[in-house]
């Protein structure tokens, strides 16, 4: 992962982080990197571990490297909850995992800075002493994800430009998850967010302080209108709502944010297309017959995000070095943990 994300900077995109629970959505994923030559983020939550046991994520996504080996590819735990989920993540395989110690370990209360410190900087240590990436959090985001997150709109825990400079320095994360305003799910906004809901004057604010640091937007999809009408027009009961434009997060990868978190976006595909098989064709019951178009729905959108996030046509710019070598940078200063500041 941070050699992904430090490659990103250097050619100035982002990288979409696709969450997965099972063989189809890793399938997507794939399918949309080779037809994109992107690189890839492939993210499984403690939710998504559980659902599938992540014995079965693991040798899934050891599969789509072996399939796909021109593809580089990154396996990152979302919202880690604590030292020890991490430390079971990092021991099964994946590289790179997200501490989220933003919430404590129930995963809902707000943690205060200080924990937030500590834990993050005790997964930093363990993970980079193997060569693994760490994400830490910053400020609170809005929503409720697989059973974690506070909840709200995502606009009470705003992200501190200054705590995020002071947490940087103190913790060596490789990557900054910070809260402007996004919410996990559907319902982010009741309309099309402008500044005084999507704060990206502070995420502005918060690269210009931290120039090198890799940030990471949550609670990205854009929850486009065509989606919904296909949920909707099949039988689903989904409430008008609003995601982040596109747009926005393309003025994000300008100022800095390498990684971009989609998940309910690809949710959202999925469910319309079953929906679309079972209503027009309800004899149907070979669930072959739904999952493709459900999987050829996720790749359309997969791939739709990766040219807008800039990342397609990247996957070729640079060989994946070992996690072994990845170890040994940080542990001799060639990878810095040290944030560069700016006033
Ligand atoms: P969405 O619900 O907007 O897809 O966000 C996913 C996410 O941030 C996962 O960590």
């Amino acid at each position: 992962m941070r050699q992904l994300l430090d490659e990103a900077a250097k050619g100035g995109y982002g990288v979409g982080a696709f969450n997965v629970n099972n063989m189809e959505q890793i399938q997507a994923i794939m399918e949309a990197a080779k037809q994109t030559t992107s690189p890839v983020i492939i993210q499984a939550s403690r939710g998504a571990r559980s659902y599938a046991q992540d014995r079965y994520l693991y040798h899934l996504i050891l599969a789509a490297s072996e399939l796909y080996p021109e593809i580089p590819l990154a396996m990152h735990l979302d919202h880690g909850n604590s030292f020890e989920t991490c430390k079971s993540a990092i021991e099964l395989g994946f590289t790179s995992v997200m501490m989220d110690g933003s919430l404590k370990p129930d995963g809902k209360t707000p943690a205060s800075f200080e924990e937030n410190v500590e834990v993050t900087r005790k997964v930093v240590d363990f993970a980079h002493e193997r060569g693994i990436t760490v994400e830490g959090e910053i400020g609170v985001l809005g929503g409720i994800e697989d059973g974690h997150g506070a909840g709200g709109s995502g606009l009470e825990h705003v992200t501190d430009p200054d705590q995020a400079v002071e947490f940087a320095e103190k913790t060596g994360v490789d990557a900054l998850a910070i809260a402007i305003g996004t919410s996990h799910g559907a319902y982010k906004f009741s309309k099309k967010p402008d500044g005084s809901v999507l704060k990206m004057d502070i995420l502005i604010a918060i690269h210009n302080r931290l120039p090198k640091t890799h940030l990471v937007m949550h609670g990205s999809s854009s929850v486009p209108k065509d989606l919904q009408d296909v949920v909707n027009q099949y039988g689903g009961k989904l409430k008008e709502t609003w995601g982040v434009p596109v747009e926005e997060i393309q003025l994000g990868i300008r100022n800095g944010v390498r990684k971009i978190n989609v998940d309910t976006d690809n949710r959202l595909a999925i469910t319309g297309a079953i929906r679309k098989v079972l209503w027009e064709t309800p004899e149907k019951f070979d669930p072959r017959d739904y999952l493709k178009p459900a999987r050829e729905a996720m790749q359309k959108v997969v791939a739709l995000r990766m040219t807008q996030f800039g990342q397609a046509g990247h996957a070729g710019d640079y060989k994946p070095i070992s996690i072994a070598e990845i170890a040994r940078g940080y542990a001799d200063g060639t990878l810095s943990t040290k944030p560069l500041v700016a006033n």
